[in-house]
């Protein structure tokens, strides 16, 4: 069933139909499509394109489809081109003979652009609050867990942290995703209905009228721009991308934390997996899993940017597939955001076996370097001074702290008592994290 079939002689291939469709993807934009087809056609009432009577009508039939397909009693489904020709069809069917005023100075290209930017914006802002959820998580992780932990560059052990700090990284991570979402809704919140083709029409329609209805920012300034304007999907998918990407480093810790060899956390049974064959197995499947997802959703921005490189003014059907990736990125990382959520909820910090890491590694080295400078030594000097006592105290299989005073002094007259409490792991961190936050 086609909108089209007017000009053509004979009829189309069966393959080129199939090759065609979009219905089997685009039908989730069916509520945003019943709505931005609500506003368009109160819009050609308030202008006198059509009559009260006509738009009320076609608005009734539009609601009354809306409410059976949420109960089920409507299936998208079926010989349909698009969700747009389903809805103009079955409207038809609804009302008669006024569902083909409908689409009275409308295009296809602008009512998919309305769609798919309504659609794309409520699911960001649904992002927005997954990730407020998240955030509100990983403080209280943080904060129930202020215990010390080794620090690492170079995934060599470096400096004293505490687990708060480290998890608290995430928060600062998962914060700015949240702006760029935010400052992405900004950019994005313009209404490209009325746009029609890509020439606008000669009806005398209003565009603020359809804006205010559907709640955007402001009408697009350019036609031709706002039928094939792709840039505020890229932009999410690049957002998007930059979430998994922060996942995909925590589930990497949370997987490379939970070996023996760390052991510095377990993941709840909820989380893990076992073997078929190993009966001893608890693996971190779901940190697995949105570790391996992020390069699907970094595969979803690289097809859209693909699709867009060479596409002319105005709109051309490869823009009909930004719609497979857009929805799979954002269902993924939805998915992804309340996995993690639960996992790190119901995460077991071991924080006996993260102190005692810290006491292995010369953590307090810099710290040990810094004491000579307060006592009046270069700072050069002292990471001299400092990397002969870890040479010695390698031999001896000694910590810093447990060479005693003299053998301290054989390496500098600077060295007193009161080393031992300057280069303490928890007196190091509380001085360091003063100055955070
Ligand atoms: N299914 C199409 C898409 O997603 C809708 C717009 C069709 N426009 C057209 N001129 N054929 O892009």
């Amino acid at each position: 069933m086609k909108l089209w079939g007017g000009r053509f002689l004979s009829k189309e291939s069966k393959l080129m139909e199939d090759f065609n469709s979009s219905l089997s993807f685009d039908k989730k934009l069916y509520y945003e499509d019943i709505i931005g087809s609500i506003a368009h056609v109160k819009m050609l009432a308030k202008c006198n394109i059509l009559t009260n009577e006509e738009s009320k009508t076609i608005v009734n039939g539009l609601n009354s489809i809306m409410s059976d397909i949420k109960e089920g009693k409507l299936k998208i489904e079926g010989d349909y081109e698009d969700i747009h020709s389903f809805m103009e069809i079955n409207l038809i069917k609804t009302v008669g003979e006024v569902g083909k005023k409908l689409h009275t100075a409308r295009s296809r290209n602008d009512q998919v652009a309305v769609d798919m930017r309504l659609y794309s914006k409520y699911k960001a802002l649904d992002v927005i609050d997954n990730l407020d959820i998240i955030l509100g998580t990983i403080k209280i992780l943080g904060n129930e867990n202020a215990v010390i932990m080794p620090g690492y560059t170079h995934m060599q052990r470096a400096q004293v942290v505490t687990f708060k700090q480290h998890i608290m990284a995430y928060y600062s991570m998962l914060s700015r995703d949240k702006k760029r979402l935010t400052s992405a809704i900004e950019i994005m919140d313009e209404n490209p209905l009325g746009c029609c083709a890509l020439a606008g029409t000669t009806y005398d329609t209003d565009r603020e009228f359809t804006t205010k209805e559907l709640e955007f920012k402001k009408p697009v300034d350019n036609f031709m721009d706002g039928v094939s304007d792709r840039d505020y999907l890229l932009e999410l998918l690049s957002a998007f991308s930059i979430i998994m990407m922060h996942f995909s480093r925590l589930s990497e810790e949370l997987i490379l934390w939970s070996t023996k060899e760390f052991n510095f956390i377990e993941i709840s049974d909820e989380f893990s997996t076992g073997s078929s064959i190993m009966p001893q197995k608890r693996n971190p499947d779901a940190a697995e899993l949105i570790r391996g997802k992020t390069g699907r959703v970094y595969g979803d921005l690289m097809s859209l940017l693909t699709t867009m490189k060479g596409i002319p003014l105005a709109y051309n059907k490869d823009m009909q597939e930004d719609k497979e990736p857009f929805f799979d990125a954002v269902d993924t990382v939805l998915k992804c955001i309340k996995i993690m959520n639960e996992m790190l909820g119901t995460l077991k910090i071991k924080k006996d076996n993260m102190h005692n890491a810290v006491k292995r590694g010369f953590l307090n080295a810099t710290e040990a370097a810094d004491y000579l400078v307060n006592k009046g030594m270069a700072f050069r000097d002292a990471h001299s001074v400092i990397g002969n006592i870890v040479i010695t105290c390698e031999k001896k299989n000694k910590a810093i702290e447990e060479l005693n005073l003299d053998e301290l002094k054989s390496f500098s007259d600077l060295f007193e008592e009161d080393v031992y409490e300057f280069i303490d792991y928890e007196n190091t961190i509380s001085r360091g994290i003063k100055k955070e936050m």
